[in-house]
């Protein structure tokens, strides 16, 4: 749908909408400060791309032009000729909003400017922005190649000619997009708080393993993860901020608090998949669990 497109964060979602939209036929400026970061996002991609061959789901030379649409930059200005951008860094709002007044600065004047957020109040985030009208919420899940659901928030400032845009742009990429509220966490985020909180209680009151309680999650009450596997996949550094953000904008609401558990793991750069180590332990090269791993 559109030509080119910016894709801000090259990290765990970063990559994974950069591989999406490349994969719909758009060229991708995929950029961030990191270059390594860069480096190993591309690297990941060619691996999800290689997995998909493999299974069947799409031709060598697919693969091949799939990454050829991704250019890696780390220089904001290279992302001027894209036609929709989407903003994928750390979850914290000065720095989502220093960025944008930056992107806003280099991008052609009216682009549409979307936030994966996954928690953060959109029209907070557009509040340095000269065109907050411009400014939306595009929440993807991880994996952002693979899964459906795209929450397309809309702030208060936000203008209906640009949630059709994002709505059709979410459905040019074979996407489910639902248009959400713009709350703390929006719907999915909100929902699956508990879901992590009280599993990460019941393993501080050592009721039952993290390994245990996966298990039951998953091939009792048929969950597709565990809370444990889950939180490795997201980063437990994200999953922690999101929390946090969740308690602050919820005024210390007990239901939504940190658990100590998360916050030692994070100290500790536990962070789950992207570390190799996080409740479970990780084989570096085929990025699989490593058995018997979690406590
Ligand atoms: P991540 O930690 O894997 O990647 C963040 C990337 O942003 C890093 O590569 C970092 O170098 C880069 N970065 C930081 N500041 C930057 C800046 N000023 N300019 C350019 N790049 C910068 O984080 P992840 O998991 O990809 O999350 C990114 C966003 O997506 C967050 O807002 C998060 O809440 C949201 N999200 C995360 C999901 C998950 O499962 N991990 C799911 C849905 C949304």
């Amino acid at each position: 749908m559109f030509k080119y497109v910016g894709v801000i964060g090259a990290g765990t979602m970063g990559a994974g909408i950069a591989m999406a939209i490349a994969t719909c036929k758009s060229d991708v400026y995929l950029y961030d400060v990191n270059d390594t970061v860069l480096r190993r996002a591309v690297e990941r991609i060619k691996s999800d791309l290689k997995k998909g061959v493999q299974k069947g789901k799409l031709t060598t030379e697919e693969s091949l032009s799939i990454i050829e649409r991704i250019r890696p930059k780390t220089h904001l200005p290279d992302l001027s000729p894209s036609d929709f951008i989407i903003e994928a860094v750390v979850e914290d709002l000065r720095v989502k909003r220093d960025l944008l007044r930056r992107v806003e600065e280099v991008v052609k004047h009216g682009t549409i400017i979307a936030s994966n957020t996954s928690s953060l109040p959109i029209t907070s985030i557009a509040a340095g922005v000269k065109l907050p009208s411009k400014v939306v919420g595009m929440h993807f899940f991880n994996p952002a190649h693979i899964m459906k659901l795209v929450e397309v928030i809309r702030g208060d400032r936000t203008s209906e000619e640009t949630i059709h845009s994002t709505m059709a742009f979410a459905s040019s990429l074979g996407k489910t997009p639902v248009i959400v509220k713009d709350t703390p966490g929006f719907i999915v985020n909100r929902v699956a708080r508990p879901f992590y909180g009280e599993a990460l209680r019941i393993a501080g009151e050592n009721i039952a393993t993290y390994a245990q309680i996966d298990r039951i999650c998953r091939s009792v009450a048929g969950f597709a993860m565990g809370p444990f596997e889950l939180m490795d996949l997201i980063g437990i550094d994200v999953n922690l901020s999101v929390t946090q953000s969740m308690y602050d904008q919820f005024s210390g609401e007990p239901r939504y608090r940190p658990h100590p558990i998360q916050k030692r793991m994070v100290e500790a750069g536990k962070l789950g998949r992207k570390t190799n180590e996080g409740f479970y332990t990780y084989d570096e090269f085929k990025k699989t669990k490593v058995e018997g791993s979690g406590n």
